[in-house]
């Protein structure tokens, strides 16, 4: 069902421009935008602090970065989100609280790199991306070789990926383009919520959705590889 566009849409992204740090660049061709519309951060212009700083991809309306900034105001988080009538509310929900650690793209995550510097990040989160089954749009899931090789160069030494989905299928594919491009898998978990990491676990919106029809939540923790000839 498409989205009907928020009122206000404009002036509202607007009202929210303190926090959000990039916006529409366009990604035909990554290799071009990434030349011509490099704007790497400084992230101690940007926070204001020299803090670590973790990524979400795909933040949706904004209830986990809100909570995991509260939980650990000590930590930077950029939040990732390519539909501009859905990070307003994310946005419009961080100054509300405010909650000062989070700033947001309101961009494709393929263009990342024009913003991000290179190992620049310790985690990523991947928060029930969406699956997209079949071969016709394997490209765009975000767990498919070509972002991880965005991801390895944004991630610094040892860098983790957290992933949760509902979806086996993909939770599956991801793990075998994991271990093909450079990550080892740890701490995979098939029942999130009858497990350990339940009480840590932060739930999304979508993951409320999912858990409340009854099906299991799977879980993984994706660690870069060290180079070879890396300390
Ligand atoms: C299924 S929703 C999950 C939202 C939220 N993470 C949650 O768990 O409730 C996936 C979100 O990822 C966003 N998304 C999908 N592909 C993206 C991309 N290439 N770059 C940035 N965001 C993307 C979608 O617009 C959508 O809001």
């Amino acid at each position: 069902m498409r989205m009907r566009r928020k009122r206000n849409l404009e002036p509202r992204l607007e009202a929210c421009s303190d926090i959000l740090a990039a916006r529409g660049v366009p990604m035909k061709d990554l290799k071009k935008a990434a030349e011509e519309y490099r704007a790497l951060f400084d992230y101690s212009e940007l926070f204001g602090n020299g803090n670590a700083v973790r990524l979400e991809i795909g933040c949706g309306n904004g209830g986990f970065v809100l909570e995991a900034a509260r939980r650990e105001p000590d930590i930077n988080f950029l939040a990732v989100e390519i539909i501009s009538n859905v990070i307003v509310t994310a946005m419009e929900r961080i100054k509300k609280e405010d909650v000062k650690n989070v700033r947001f793209l309101n961009v494709p995550a393929e263009v990342l790199p024009c913003f991000i510097p290179e190992k620049s990040v310790e985690r990523i989160y991947l928060n029930f991306s969406t699956p997209l089954p079949g071969s016709t749009h394997a490209r765009q899931r975000l767990t498919s070789p070509r972002f991880l090789v965005i991801y390895r160069e944004l991630l610094k030494e040892g860098g983790t990926i957290v992933q949760k989905t509902d979806s086996e299928d993909f939770f599956d594919y991801s793990i075998e383009q994991f271990l093909l491009n450079g990550f080892a898998v740890e701490e995979v978990t098939r029942d999130l919520h009858n497990s350990d990491a339940a009480k840590d676990n932060i739930v999304t919106e979508y993951e409320r959705q999912f858990a409340g029809q009854g099906k299991p939540i799977f879980r993984l923790v994706a660690r870069l590889n060290r180079m070879e000839g890396s300390e």
